[in-house]
């Protein structure tokens, strides 16, 4: 069946291209919101032909409440949506750290300069707090003393650009799956996988 979704982002919009790549040639239409409109994400929308708008904070409230989506997802979004924008339709979000740990701004580096050994990726449910919500889907990054900021940064957006499509497909299809499978050949694998179930993504709200 066919999905319709629309990606929100305010600012570079590298999600949101992995997304349309990820769905390029499924059953599944994308719009593309902006509430900054010298946004790179409108750029990237332009280019890969994906139809996109401008909407304003203030607009947010009653566009969503006119407009049923099958998900709306936030990519970068800078801005915390009021209950009633989210009241009509679900949105999830990308959040570069583990959750609940390093919310809002620079999350990367606030977790480089704590010195964390551990850190990654989560994909949540959204709920009028910031980079509040129900977790969905995570995803761990080891901080080797190697690394340094950039490289870290690096690591974690190669694997949001891994995980964000895959999550956002089985949220729409209802799947829960092991995703653990998608690092497979990767060099983040190794050959055996975690096969304990730890990195089983949950749907429940
Ligand atoms: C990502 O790191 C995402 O986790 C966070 O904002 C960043 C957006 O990057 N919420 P991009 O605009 O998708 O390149």
């Amino acid at each position: 069946m066919r999905k319709k979704i629309a990606i929100m982002g305010s600012g570079n919009g590298s999600n949101f291209e992995a997304i349309v790549k990820y769905f390029d040639g499924k059953p599944v239409d994308i719009l593309c919101i902006s509430n900054k409109d010298d946004a790179k994400i409108l750029e990237r929308a332009e280019r890969l032909k994906i139809k996109s708008i401008i909407l304003n904070f203030a607009q947010n409230e009653e566009f969503f409440s006119a407009q049923k989506f099958d998900l709306v997802v936030l990519a970068g979004y800078m801005r915390v949506l009021t209950p009633k924008t989210l009241a009509n339709n679900r949105f999830i979000n990308i959040h570069p750290s583990l959750l609940p740990a390093f919310k809002g701004l620079n999350a990367i580096e606030q977790a480089y300069n704590l010195g964390v050994k551990v850190t990654g990726v989560s994909v949540h449910w959204v709920n009028n707090e910031l980079d509040g919500g129900k977790i969905i889907a995570q995803y761990p990054v080891l901080v080797e003393p190697f690394m340094n900021l950039m490289d870290l940064e690096a690591q974690i957006h190669e694997l949001e650009h891994l995980l964000y499509p895959a999550v956002i497909d089985a949220v729409l299809y209802e799947r829960v799956f092991n995703f653990s499978e998608l690092l497979k050949g990767s060099k983040r694998c190794n050959s055996s996988g975690c096969g304990s179930g730890c990195h089983k993504m949950s749907l429940s709200r």
